[in-house]
């Protein structure tokens, strides 16, 4: 029988199998699938498995913390948590083109990821948290955001460097399959019930050239709208939401004084397959409490805008 219990039992069955008493290294990104993988490796092979968390600076409000709690702290699970955010910051000063950014962030985590995987000795696999639907993008014809997304996650070109073997126990999954073993291996279902995030992160929701200042305001005002739409069990309905940074700045004004500052936008779309989208019709008051408060709690921004474009023509991305 196909339940969540039998393919946990059968997965562990073959990673034991598979692994033997050798070592394995994960590249934890704090998604659901790489997630999964962490907790059914640490339950097939305990602390044979040593993750590599990146810090990029790029990451939602508290992302880092939650990561290490869920997985250091409460299962006991390796983690080796590498703050790289000057790294990235450093790499993308100047840059302002959307692919440009998204080829300088993944080259940058397959180097830290190279560099942190060199000082482990004895490693031999590498696990990666590919799931059937990569498999079979991965094989037809691969152009645009696939190729990058696929190379960002599946870290291009270290295991033939490091001549490690691949171990993929969620190969055979689809992404429902993949949350409801997540969920009995005991993840928290707010981390398994998560909107998709972007492998560049905010990286590409902030508009041409990325700085620390807009990243951190960015985190802000995401982390209230994304608040707000739990609060108002409006989370799960819709499939993605997130704010933008406009780097253009507009007139306001607080008090008595006149602000001249950049715009927040708001995204938030309802779709099965993310090839198409709709944007989410969420109720006016809600949109009116979540820009009061992106107005009153983080400084410098003098306008917050909601995006009513499908995709098509709009992607989901800004960038
Ligand atoms: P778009 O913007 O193309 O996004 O409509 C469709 C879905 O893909 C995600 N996305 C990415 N994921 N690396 C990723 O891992 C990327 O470079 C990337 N670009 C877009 C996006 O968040 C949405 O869920």
């Amino acid at each position: 029988l196909w339940t969540p219990d039998n393919i946990i039992e059968d997965s562990l069955g073959r990673i034991r199998a598979q692994v033997g008493r050798d070592k394995v290294l994960l590249g934890l990104s704090g998604g659901v699938d790489s997630s999964v993988v962490a907790a059914l490796l640490h339950r097939a092979i305990g602390d044979q498995l040593t993750c590599v968390f990146v810090d990029n600076g790029l990451l939602r409000l508290g992302e880092g913390d939650q990561v290490m709690s869920t997985f250091a702290r409460h299962m006991g699970v390796r983690v080796i948590r590498v703050d790289a955010e000057e790294r990235f910051l450093g790499r993308l000063k100047g840059v302002n083109d959307p692919e440009q950014k998204r080829k300088i962030i993944g080259n940058t985590f397959i180097e830290v990821f190279d560099d942190e995987a060199s000082k482990l000795e004895d490693v031999k696999w590498l696990a990666q948290g590919t799931i059937y639907p990569d498999v079979i993008e991965s094989a037809g014809s691969k152009t645009g955001k696939a190729k990058v997304i696929k190379s960002h996650h599946n870290v291009g070109g270290l295991p033939e460097e490091m001549n490690l073997k691949l171990v993929e126990p969620l190969r055979e999954l689809f992404k429902d399959e993949v949350r409801r073993i997540g969920v009995e291996l005991g993840l928290p279902s707010e981390m398994v019930y998560r909107h998709p995030f972007p492998g560049p992160g905010l990286g590409v929701r902030i508009l041409g050239e990325v700085h620390k200042d807009s990243a951190d305001t960015l985190r802000q005002a995401d982390h209230i709208f994304i608040e707000e739409l739990r609060r108002a069990d409006l989370y799960d309905q819709v499939s993605q939401a997130f704010a933008v940074f406009l780097p253009v700045r507009s007139v306001g004004v607080v008090g008595d004084n006149r602000l001249y500052a950049p715009v927040i936008a708001l995204r938030a779309v309802e779709t099965i397959d993310f090839m198409t989208a709709r944007w989410a019709h969420l109720p006016y008051d809600f949109l009116d409490l979540v820009c009061r408060r992106i107005a009153n709690e983080v400084p410098n921004v003098s306008r917050v805008v909601y995006d009513i474009t499908g995709k098509p023509p709009g992607t989901i991305e800004w960038e």
